[in-house]
């Protein structure tokens, strides 16, 4: 529920009106929504679309109405006098709009500057939050599609963040088990008798060191047995093993770190490791409410509605990804004390979350109701494509490395940026943090934008355009907003506190009314947790300023200065909140 969301205010508003109207029908909920153009017209601002409904309801019984536009001048007759509204019209089949007052409007915005966007954050009903993102694998490649993953998820985290919950945990679920584990230590002790000898440096490349054993792996029956053996000892808790798994995952963490830091995410580590000692305590519990059965030789689990069964123990008695998935839950579901688990993979895994989570109900650890916390969620993302419409991949068809898309990125950032006259004063230093809020912004944009369902084309020229709706554009935008701000020479703090906001010019009020439909669309972008409703508001507005407010309203040196400036800075600030929630650095100077 948000309070400052004036969607929610007027149904309030509109609920009153319908329990006056019907007073019969108890069950009616208002239905309010934002007027979209018709054939070039608007007829308000929101519009109250319940008459047609009620009718439909109501028409057999007897109750004066003669058709649904009756309903609706009866719902606008009743609808309470409110400083909110300037004017309320029926239309059509009795849809009802409302005209919002600009006054109204104008003393709304200038509150959010006094108060801080953080005003305009709803509350979520929840008070501990984890999103399980990015969760690359060790040793193996971390690919585009942990790019999204590790994107898209500090997002959701940021969004819960803004939205009041007191813990949010982002966890990396980072894959650090498994039998590649023998091969990779065998591989260890082969070529690092001394285990005094291996360090970060030592093992380079850990992509080459990973190919390189499997090639031992997969030509020496002798290393084979050595790896197999390596396994068991691990999973037994022999020292030196456990030292040297150690010593991998320190490589690959240093690696991922490099993206983590680029991208300025945030992320706790916890990996499949950790639940190993919960496992055979969880299969217990499971065992006992009669859930896990014997079919071909491995222990399963089989859910409602899908054919194949949830894996719980191989066959060869060996545990495997969704072992470790039921007793990941089971600790953040009693250990943590979660309401809310999030995960964020590709929409490959949607199945095996699916299977995870009736598991889960089945067993009584969830409830029934599916939305009814705690409650756990499978975000799904589509696959990243090249130009050739496959999948993304460098030209040697390897899997790319973050580390080089990101510079990738930046150097073409910056190459552009050094193109600008207006850059010629910047520092060194200026330059480079200017290529990396651009480059790596760019990179996250271009992915959050789309719905995240969809599959999306990697492509460096669309995502640097300047134009299009890329955060070049965007972040450019918002800097040309700083600017007139600072080439007015006026102190905005001062103008914050005492300054006046009037949209009497059609687009200053336009302009108003967009800045003010921030948290609804805010709400919007959560419920469904789609990152990409939040996008589509931030361009907007960037659009709504710069040709219709911005080319119609000269602002500095203007009668209505003050005004527009406070209108500038309100559109910065919620800019910003966007950017914020999205992951990107605004950028103050073009
Ligand atoms: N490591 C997995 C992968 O790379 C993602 C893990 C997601 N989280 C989880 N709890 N299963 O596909």
């Amino acid at each position: 529920d948000n309070p400052a969301s004036v969607k929610r205010q007027l149904a309030q508003l509109f609920d009153i009106s319908l329990r006056a109207t019907v007073p019969d029908e108890t069950d009616v909920v208002p239905l309010v929504d934002a007027c979209t153009v018709k054939g070039g017209v608007k007829f308000g601002d929101y519009q109250c679309n319940n008459a047609m409904g009620i009718w439909s309801k109501i028409k057999g019984k007897q109750t004066g109405f003669r058709g649904p536009p009756a309903i609706g001048q009866a719902i606008a007759n009743n609808l309470p006098a409110s400083e909110m509204i300037d004017s309320c019209s029926v239309a059509g089949p009795g849809f009802v709009n409302v005209v919002l007052s600009k006054k109204w409007i104008a003393q709304s915005v200038q509150r959010m500057l006094v108060d801080g966007i953080d005003a305009w954050a709803p509350q979520l009903p929840v008070k501990r939050v984890l999103v399980d993102f990015s969760s690359p694998n060790i040793a193996k490649e971390m690919h585009v599609g942990h790019l999204r993953s590790t994107i898209i998820g500090d997002t959701l985290a940021r969004m819960f963040e803004f939205s009041h919950v007191e813990c949010v945990i982002r966890r990396n679920h980072v894959g650090d088990w498994g039998t590649q584990f023998g091969m990779l230590i065998a591989y260890l002790f082969e070529n690092f008798p001394n285990p005094e000898d291996v360090s970060v440096a030592a093992i380079g490349d850990l992509q080459a060191f990973y190919k390189a054993s499997k090639v031992r792996f997969d030509s020496d029956p002798e290393f084979k047995l050595r790896a197999q053996q390596a396994v068991v000892q691990l999973q037994s808790g022999e020292t030196a093993y456990r030292k040297a798994w150690k010593q991998i995952c320190d490589v690959s963490r240093a690696e991922f770190d490099k993206v983590y830091q680029r991208l300025g995410v945030q992320l706790e580590e916890m990996g499949e490791s950790f639940y190993n000692p919960y496992i055979p305590g969880v299969l217990d519990k499971l065992g006992n409410l009669g859930l896990i059965e014997e079919s071909d030789g491995a222990r399963v689990i089989f859910v409602e509605g899908v054919n194949i069964p949830l894996i719980a123990v191989k066959r060869d008695g060996g545990y495997n990804y969704s072992t470790t998935d039921l007793a990941s839950l089971w600790y953040r579901l009693n250990e943590e004390k979660l309401e809310w688990i999030v995960y964020v993979t590709d929409i490959g895994q949607q199945q095996h979350f699916d299977m995870l989570f009736k598991a889960f109900r089945r067993a009584g650890w969830l409830p029934r109701d599916e939305n009814a916390f705690p409650k756990c969620t499978h975000i799904g993302f589509g696959l990243v494509l090249g130009e050739d419409g496959k999948r993304f991949r460098s030209r040697s068809s390897e899997v790319v490395r973050l580390v080089d898309l990101l510079d990738e990125a930046k150097r073409r950032c910056k190459t552009s940026i050094l193109e600008r006259d207006a850059a010629k004063d910047w520092s060194e230093e200026e330059i480079e943090k200017t290529s990396e809020a651009i480059g790596y912004g760019a990179v996250k944009y271009a992915d959050l934008k789309i719905n995240r369902l969809t599959n999306y084309t990697f492509n460096f020229d669309q995502m640097l355009n300047d134009k299009g709706n890329t955060a070049v554009y965007l972040l450019y935008a918002h800097a040309r907003i700083c600017s007139i701000i600072r080439k007015s020479g006026r102190d905005i703090e001062e103008i914050r506190r005492n300054g006046k906001i009037v949209l009497d010019h059609e687009e200053e009020r336009a302009l108003g009314l967009h800045l003010l439909q921030f948290p609804e669309v805010f709400e919007e972008a959560c419920t469904n947790l789609l990152p990409n409703v939040l996008c589509e508001y931030l361009y907007n507005l960037a659009e709504i300023f710069t040709k219709k407010f911005y080319a119609n309203c000269q602002v500095v040196g203007s009668p209505e200065e003050t005004s527009r400036l406070l209108l500038c800075e309100a559109t910065a600030t919620v800019m910003r909140q966007c950017f914020y929630l999205l992951g990107i650095e605004p950028v103050y100077k073009i």
